[in-house]
C-alpha cells in the first residue's frame, strides 16, 4: 500500500482465491481477509448496459463505499445516489459531476441539504409534506423526486415501512403541495425491497408512476425523470434477466417517450459478488452431552456480525461457509457452529451445520459479501474488521 492507497493487483487467466490464500501469509495475520475481484463490477457493469439500456444505473453508496469501489464505477462511466453529505462527499471529492448523482433519501438533515446545494446537486427525493416545506425552505431550486411506496411480494430486505409515500392518499396532496409553493417536481421513484426475488414487482411499481407522470404533468410539473430504484439481484443473472425483460417491457408500454430519462440506484447488484471473505478459526470448544459423548464443534472465527457478516444479521442473507481443507468433501461431518471473535452471544454466523473437524489456523470462505458488509463492519469488542486485497484481471 502506498499513501494510503490500496494497491490493485493483476491477474491473468482467472482469479486464483487458493493462491492468494497461500501468498498471503494468513498465519501471522489476526484480521479476515477480504479479497475483491474489481472485475467483476466491470462485467455486472456490461450485463447491465447489455439487458437494461436505456437505464442508467446510479450505484447506490451505502451498499459498499470501499472508495476503491466507487472510484472503480466511477470510471466505469455510472452514476451515484448518495444518502447522506459524507457519501455526498465521497463521490464528488472522486471528480464525480453533481449531474451524476440523485441525492435519494427522503428525509434528510438540513445541514446534508444546505451541503447538496452548495454542490449543485440538484436531484432529491421526497415523500411527505413535512420534507416539502423544508426544501421550500432550505432548497427552493433542487428538483423534487416523489418517492412513493411499491414493495415486491418476497425481498431479503423491505423498506417501504420507513420510506415512500401512499400512492392513492398522498401522491397527488405532495405533488400539488409542490406546485402551490413553486416547487420544480421533475420525477417519481420507488424500491421494491432489496434483493428482491419477485420479478412482477418491477411492473407494479412502473405503472403506479406512470400515474404519478400524468397527474404530475396535468397539475403542470414538467416530469422527465424515472428512478425504479434497487432490488436486482448480486448473483442470480438469470432472474436479473427475467427482471431486466420485464422492466424492459413495462418501461416501452407505459413510458415510451424517449426524452423521459430513466434511471435506477442498484447497490447488491454490483458488488455482492465481487468480494470473497476468507475467515480463520482462532479457537474451538466441543460440547458434549451427560454421558459425554461428542454433541456439537464450536469454532470461533475472526469475523462476525459486528464485521463483514452484519449482513446476516441485519439483511435475510443466509452465508455458507465453505471449508478450506484438501479433501473436505470426503471427510466425516460433525454438528457444528460458527461463532464470530466478540463476546456478544448473538454474534453467531450459521445455524448448526455439518462440517469436517478442523482446528486452529484452519480456513473458512464465505463468497459474495460485497453487499452490505464493508459499511456495516465495525471493530467492536477491539476485534478487527477484515482488511481488503483489490484484484483485476490483465
Ligand atoms: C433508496 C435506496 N436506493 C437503493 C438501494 C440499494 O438497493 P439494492 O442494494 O437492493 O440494489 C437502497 C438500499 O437500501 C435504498 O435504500
Amino acid at each position: 500500500m502506498a499513501s494510503g492507497v490500496p494497491e490493485i493487483h493483476f491477474y491473468e487467466h482467472g482469479l486464483n482465491i487458493r493462491r492468494v490464500i497461500e501468498q498471503s501469509n494468513l498465519q501471522d495475520l489476526d484480521q479476515a481477509l477480504n479479497i475483491c475481484d474489481l472485475s467483476s463490477l466491470e462485467q455486472k457493469f456490461s450485463l447491465w448496459q447489455k439487458l437494461l439500456p436505456r437505464i442508467k444505473p446510479h450505484y447506490a453508496v451505502k451498499c459498499n463505499d470501499d472508495p476503491v469501489v466507487v472510484k472503480f464505477l466511477a470510471d466505469l462511466g455510472t452514476g451515484f445516489d448518495c444518502a447522506s453529505k459524507n457519501e455526498l462527499r465521497l463521490v464528488l471529492g472522486l471528480g464525480v459531476s453533481p449531474e451524476r448523482i440523485i441525492f435519494a433519501h427522503p428525509c434528510r438533515p438540513v445541514s446534508h441539504l444546505e451541503y447538496a446545494k452548495e454542490q449543485m446537486v440538484v436531484n432529491g427525493t421526497v415523500d411527505n409534506e413535512y420534507e416539502v416545506y423544508k426544501l421550500h425552505k432550505h432548497y427552493p431550486n433542487s428538483n423534487l423526486i416523489v418517492r412513493f411506496k411499491s414493495e415486491a411480494k418476497e425481498a431479503l430486505h423491505f423498506l417501504g415501512e420507513k420510506f415512500g409515500c401512499n400512492v392513492k392518499a398522498d401522491a397527488a396532496a405532495l405533488l400539488l403541495l409542490a406546485k402551490a409553493l413553486d416547487l420544480k417536481v421533475t420525477g417519481t421513484s420507488f424500491h421494491v425491497g432489496s434483493g428482491c426475488s419477485e420479478v412482477e414487482a418491477y411492473d407494479r411499481a412502473i405503472e403506479k408512476a406512470e400515474n404519478i407522470f400524468k397527474f404530475g404533468e396535468l397539475i403542470g410539473h414538467d416530469m422527465d425523470l424515472l428512478d425504479i430504484g434497487g432490488g436486482f439481484p448480486g448473483t442470480d443473472d438469470a432472474l436479473f434477466e427475467n427482471i431486466a425483460d420485464a422492466v424492459n417491457t413495462s418501461l416501452q408500454l407505459r413510458f415510451p417517450d424517449e426524452r423521459v430519462q430513466i434511471i435506477a440506484e442498484p447497490g447488491r447488484f454490483f458488488v455482492e459478488a465481487a468480494y470473497t471473505l476468507i475467515c480463520k478459526i482462532h479457537a474451538k470448544r466441543e460440547v458434549r452431552n451427560k454421558a459425554g459423548k461428542l454433541d456439537t464443534l464450536m469454532y470461533f472465527i475472526n469475523d462476525g456480525i459486528y464485521g463483514f457478516l452484519a449482513c446476516t444479521f441485519y439483511t435475510s442473507v443466509v452465508v455458507t461457509p465453505e471449508v478450506f481443507l484438501v479433501g473436505a468433501n470426503t471427510m466425516p461431518k460433525f454438528k457444528s457452529v460458527i461463532w464470530g471473535p466478540s463476546c456478544d452471544a448473538q454474534d453467531r454466523i450459521s445455524e448448526e451445520q455439518h462440517l469436517p473437524n478442523m482446528n486452529r489456523g484452519d480456513l473458512i470462505v464465505f463468497r459474495n459479501m460485497g453487499a452490505y458488509a464493508k459499511t456495516m463492519a465495525k471493530p467492536f469488542n477491539g476485534f478487527e474488521v477484515p482488511v481488503t486485497l483489490f484484484f483485476r484481471a490483465k
